[in-house]
């Protein structure tokens, strides 16, 4: 996988502090639940990352299942026995194979955390085969713009449209875009939070002096993302 390694230190690293840096991330996690429809029994959290969407459901679920790249992040999620944690890629095939052993899911979830996927069109096609509903949330190519501009990076992330037709190959979907400002006092505090809250993948091409020249000239007073929530039903009714 492309970044997965990047992605794996970056988080790992700031994994202590990743509480404190998730404002974005708690806000989409949050929006993202009230999306999902029919309270689910049997669910699949997809990047679980230290729980945001386990911490938002409220109501009664019989078996979550979280799955992660990053040891420290599943060290993090929270425990109890309806919840069982694997520290997995979800790009590995052999993940599908042993879920789908037990009974299909009721839905698949993942928030913040699909649009690192290496191969989008094949992770949601092995997740389509054992849940007929899904509800993600996906950062795209709008997140940090204005940076990639000035710049000159080359943006990894995913546009919405991209995003949107791999979806429509597998589940009739609904879609919403959304976009956020998060204000900051300074522009070192911008780029430490960049850096501890994940969001940038750990992809960091920038040196110093770029990146020094970088803070001192970024223009806004805050950071931009762009967010694309996605729920999806197959339709299993049959004639
Ligand atoms: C920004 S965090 C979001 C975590 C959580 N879903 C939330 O809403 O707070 C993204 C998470 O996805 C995980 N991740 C990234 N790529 C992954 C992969 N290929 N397989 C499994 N987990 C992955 C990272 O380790 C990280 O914990």
């Amino acid at each position: 996988m492309k970044f997965k390694d990047l992605q794996v230190s970056e988080f790992s690293k700031n994994a202590n502090t990743y509480g404190s840096y998730n404002i974005i991330q708690k806000k989409v996690a949050q929006k993202l639940i009230g999306m999902v429809c029919e309270n689910p029994k049997r669910i699949l959290d997809l990047g679980s990352g230290a729980g945001e969407i386990y911490k938002q459901i409220d109501w009664n679920i019989k078996e979550f299942i979280a799955v992660d790249l990053s040891p420290r992040m599943c060290e993090l999620h929270p425990k109890s026995k309806n919840i069982k944690i694997i520290n997995q890629n979800y790009e590995d095939g052999e993940l599908y194979k042993t879920l789908s052993k037990d009974k299909k899911f009721d839905y698949v979830l993942s928030s913040a955390s699909l649009q690192w996927s290496a191969n989008l069109k094949k992770v949601v096609e092995r997740f389509s085969e054992i849940s007929n509903n899904c509800a993600v949330s996906i950062f795209c190519d709008g997140t940090f713009k204005t940076i990639y501009e000035k710049s000159k990076l080359k943006i990894f992330l995913p546009s919405y449209k991209e995003v949107i037709n791999i979806f429509s190959k597998f589940y009739k979907i609904n879609y919403k875009r959304e976009f956020y400002k998060l204000y900051f006092d300074d522009n070192i505090s911008k780029f430490r939070y960049i850096k501890r809250s994940g969001v940038s993948g750990g992809k960091r091409k920038l040196g110093y002096k770029e990146t020094k020249k970088l803070i001192e000239t970024y223009p806004l007073d805050y950071l931009e993302f762009e967010v694309l929530y996605i729920t999806g039903a197959k339709c299993t009714r049959s004639f």
